[in-house]
């Protein structure tokens, strides 16, 4: 499907957890950090803490300030969803 923004659920986001390719969401967004690590100014190693989970608290808890949308601009992916949008 090209064109066309597809959501990313929790679900699929928990497989990009590895240095290699590592997405992480905060408020609803869902970046690629893989290319970001590098230059984290906390580590890659703790970056990684938040690889492949909507990491919205852990983010929030280690520095609220951080204008994280405007440094990842580059590297949004798609908005998130919920593994279950809808009632059954
Ligand atoms: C600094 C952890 C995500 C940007 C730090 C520091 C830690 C940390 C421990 C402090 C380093 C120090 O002062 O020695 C984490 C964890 C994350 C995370 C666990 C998982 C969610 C992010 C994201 C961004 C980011 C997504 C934005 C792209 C920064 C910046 C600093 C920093 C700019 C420097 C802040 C300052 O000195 O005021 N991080 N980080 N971090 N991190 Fe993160």
């Amino acid at each position: 499907i090209s064109g066309r923004i597809r959501p990313v659920t929790p679900t699929e986001l928990s497989t990009y957890s590895t240095q290699q390719d590592a997405w992480l969401a905060i408020r609803g967004r869902v970046y690629n950090i893989t290319f970001y690590l590098p230059y984290h100014p906390g580590g890659p190693e703790e970056l990684m803490r938040g690889a492949g989970i909507v990491a919205t608290e852990l983010f929030d808890k280690v520095h609220p300030w951080v204008i994280y949308d405007s440094l990842l601009a580059k590297c949004l992916v798609v908005p998130l969803r919920a593994d279950r949008p809808y009632a059954e």
